[in-house]
């Protein structure tokens, strides 16, 4: 974790913004695989992490605005848990290590709550993603499971956003690391990915390089001949000649920061020189959304100018017809690219996502319900400390081929002829992550291979 001082500072700010009132952050528990004591990974929850740096399951920070206040509360363990698991340093010493003073059983909890509920104290609670946090919610507060988003606190939500949106230096080393490790995941799969073997064999080694650095994975890795599909977690195909590979992935560190690249590479030596095309006019929507990227200037527009250098490209190829702009305000473009652009990154790979991308990505601003554009997690003006990922790309998705041919949506834009000839073709993305930075932008971590010359490069080594 870092020094207790960025945890004190953090809440400090945090208390001054909300106000008035008990903020009630809860940690997150261990989640059950199967049974209760062989759970999945775990995974401390990402505001409870930013504010305490405390990386341990059924924790309650409790912080009162009016009068400064902090207790966190959880339970040392018996000599049960000891048996099993081992030592562990008690509650008060990891309060101590991020400045929290106080510490006390959970059980004492309720009738701090109930105390507060009685003197008509407003409790802010954020959004809940995790079911059991909900169930807890429900305990302490009586707050309905359905109704939590609808009761969370927004002035703690801004709170919480208008700190973890702007990037520390301290925070920035972190993302580097990780990122730094996602790269060479990335490069690892360029080189081991050959005809015959199977997409689970390149997915195995992205985990064991992330845990081979005492991190993990920071999303579920993407590794895949059908890019077209955009989250695709399948892993069974056996990969041959010809074929294109999209890799989706990252490392976190073991403090949480995350690192998100995508790749698309040829499973033979060399891409084809139909793929070239296509890769290259995806590189080229990805290279003019970076040229833009620096404070004042909104994401939407870095969005659409990397949609529009996508679209000349597809009309110099011949997949789209009739005026650029007003393709682009018809939504034409998300034939090929129906997702966002790129979105925040920090101690979650979409950082913040469980607080609500309106205030996260978009200021507050209500997104557009269009296909595609509807997608886009960052539409805001960009400020220094943002650190977000560039990753457009160009898909051909067989579905959506079919569906907007038979309703002839933005029949005036494209050409479904020559949509028809490429419906096999898969999909490219590449991904990197930037930091904005006072005069511009730069670039997280070392430099992933990412044109074609580099590309091939890599892929000598699978066939060495
Ligand atoms: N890398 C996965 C995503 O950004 O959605
Ligand atoms: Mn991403």
């Amino acid at each position: 974790m870092f020094k207790k001082e960025t945890y004190i500072k953090r809440r400090e700010k945090l208390k001054k913004e909300v106000g008035n009132g008990l903020i009630l952050l809860l940690g997150n528990s261990e989640s059950p695989m199967n049974y209760a004591d062989n759970t999945y990974h775990y995974r401390q929850d990402s505001t409870f992490l930013y504010f305490t740096g405390i990386n341990h399951p059924d924790l309650v920070m409790l912080i009162d605005c009016d009068s400064g206040e902090e207790i966190l509360y959880g339970d040392d363990y018996t000599i049960d848990h000891i048996v099993w698991m081992g030592q562990q340093a008690t509650i008060a010493s990891k309060a101590a290590l991020c400045g929290i003073n106080e510490s006390q059983a959970l059980a004492k909890l309720q009738a701090k709550l109930d105390k507060a509920k009685n003197q008509s104290r407003k409790i802010h609670f954020l959004p809940v993603y995790r079911h059991d946090n909900k169930i807890r919610l429900f305990e302490w507060l009586g707050v309905h499971p359905a109704k939590v988003s609808d009761e969370a606190s927004l002035e703690l939500i801004k709170a919480v956003i208008n700190q973890r949106n702007y990037k520390s230096d301290e925070e920035i080393v972190e993302i580097e690391k990780a990122v730094n490790t996602s790269v060479d995941m990335h490069v690892a799969a360029m080189r081991m990915a050959k005809p015959g073997i199977c997409e689970s064999e390149i997915a195995a080694e992205m985990q064991r390089i992330a845990e081979a650095e005492n991190g993990h994975l920071s999303f579920p890795v993407i590794a895949t001949i059908n890019g077209q599909t955009l989250h695709n977690h399948y892993h069974g195909n056996v990969i041959k000649d010809g074929q294109l590979f999209l890799l989706d992935c990252g490392a976190e560190t073991e403090m949480g920061y995350a690192g998100d690249l995508s790749s698309t590479f040829p499973v033979g030596k060399t891409f084809t020189p139909e793929q070239k095309e296509i890769f290259n006019i995806a590189l080229a929507g990805h290279e003019a959304a970076i040229d833009m990227l620096k404070p004042g200037v909104e994401f939407k527009e870095v969005y659409y100018q990397s949609a529009r250098t996508i679209m000349e490209g597809m009309k110099s190829m011949g997949f789209v017809k009739g005026n650029i702009e007003d393709a682009l305000i018809n939504g034409a473009h998300a034939m090929f690219f129906p997702c966002g652009l790129g979105h925040m990154m920090g101690l979650d790979v979409h950082d913040m996502e469980d607080l609500g991308e309106v205030y996260v990505g978009w200021d507050g601003v209500p997104k557009s319900t269009q296909f595609g554009l509807k997608s886009l997690r960052l539409g805001r003006k960009l400020e220094p400390g943002f650190v977000l990922t560039i990753e457009p790309g160009i898909y051909f998705i067989p579905d959506l081929i079919d569906l907007w041919k038979k309703n002839k949506t933005n029949a005036e834009y494209l050409n479904f002829d020559m949509l028809e000839k490429y419906r096999n073709f898969g999909g490219i993305r590449n991904e990197e992550d930037f930091l904005i930075t006072p005069d511009g932008k730069r670039l997280l971590g070392k430099q992933k291979p990412k044109t074609i010359e580099q590309v091939e490069a890599e892929r000598k080594y699978a066939f060495k």
